[in-house]
């Protein structure tokens, strides 16, 4: 039997192996709490989930890229990891969701204030981690983030349910919300790793890319993905009125009974059976999940050209393969 093709975030998580277990130790010794009971309880739920684990993974790798010896990228990662589950913890009040990582939502589980105030907690936690490697610089990338990932989740906030909502607008919360992450957490693998500023710079290009690649794939799969794979339920954005782009391209379509649809369903909240079909069927018709999957490319493209800027390595292969890989993730 032919051997299946390793995919490249399968090829990452080999290369990093025994840095990932390091870095899943001391996310499990910190996510922990003695004091409050309900803390472990939520953390355990989610974290030992899994996750794809693809932010660590991206430090992990831009340090090895400038031959990183020490520890403190571990640190790093697993910082990055924590404000991750934190953002999840948040969004996943605020998008109402019930399922994540193939599981029912901390929310659904406890309540909503249990997932707020655990996800605080391991925002602080992230914040602990990140002092102790002594780097001002560092800290200054990853706190920057962590305030443009709120901007990003509160501008959507005041976008949604906005039919009018235009692409300018969502390149902009999706860069907050999610390519704020990946851009940091690329940058700060190199700068722990002594790289040079127009190098550190090329991992944020790259980053940023990737993460905006990362997110409208994301929105994609929200539309046409299957629980199974993404441990997510399909159509959360069109029941809590996001408007994504697969929906801004089709909307920005419509004819007037259409406009009217989007408008009952998405403006004014009343969803009746089959008004999900309806507007798959609305995004077929104008072909608005291919044109969303060529914005995707776009980025992807984007990503891969930052990367050029970069010294030629495996790692820089790893990475190339990896920015194709988020075109076709159905996980
Ligand atoms: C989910 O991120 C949130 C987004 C930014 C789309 P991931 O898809 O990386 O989630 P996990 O960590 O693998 O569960
Ligand atoms: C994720 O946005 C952004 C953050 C978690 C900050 P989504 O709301 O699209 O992510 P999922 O689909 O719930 O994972
Ligand atoms: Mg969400
Ligand atoms: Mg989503």
């Amino acid at each position: 039997m032919l051997d299946k093709k390793i995919q490249p975030d399968e090829k990452l998580a080999k290369i990093f192996e025994l840095e990932m277990l390091r870095v899943n130790e001391l996310i499990r010794e910190r996510m922990s709490s003695e004091n409050a009971p309900r803390i472990p309880e939520v953390t355990a739920h989610l974290i030992g989930a899994g996750g794809k684990r693809f932010r660590p993974m991206l430090t992990l790798a831009a340090a090895r890229m400038f031959d990183y010896v020490g520890d403190k990228h571990l640190k790093l990662a697993a910082t990055v990891e924590f404000i991750h589950t934190a953002t999840l913890l948040h969004d996943d009040v605020v998008d109402e969701s019930l399922k994540r990582r193939g599981r029912p939502t901390a929310n659904l589980l406890w309540d909503n204030k249990s997932s707020v105030l655990v996800g605080d907690y391991l925002f602080s936690r992230s914040f602990q981690l990140m002092v102790e490697v002594g780097s001002l610089a560092i800290l200054d990338i990853l706190a920057s983030a962590s305030a443009t990932i709120a901007e990003g989740e509160v501008l959507q906030l005041t976008a949604s349910r906005n039919i009018k909502t235009d692409e300018a607008t969502y390149l902009k919360v999706i860069r907050g919300k999610t390519a704020a992450l990946f851009s940091a957490a690329t940058q700060v693998g190199g700068k722990v790793a002594g790289a040079r500023e127009e190098d550190c710079e090329a991992l944020y290009e790259y980053g940023d890319a990737l993460g905006v690649a990362f997110q409208i794939i994301d929105d994609l799969l929200d539309v046409e993905g299957s629980l199974e794979n993404t441990g997510k339920n399909r159509g959360d954005d069109f029941r809590e009125r996001k408007v994504t782009l697969p929906f801004i391209k089709a909307i920005k379509k419509s004819t007037k009974s259409e406009l009217a649809f989007w408008e009952e369903t998405i403006e004014k909240g009343n969803q009746i059976d089959g008004d999900w079909e309806k507007a798959l069927l609305l995004m077929e018709k104008y072909d608005s999940i291919g044109a969303t999957r060529k914005e995707a490319e776009l980025w992807i493209q984007k990503a891969k050209l930052a990367l050029e800027n970069l010294p030629e390595s495996d790692i820089r292969v790893l990475l190339t393969d990896l920015a194709d890989y988020i075109l076709i993730r159905s996980k």
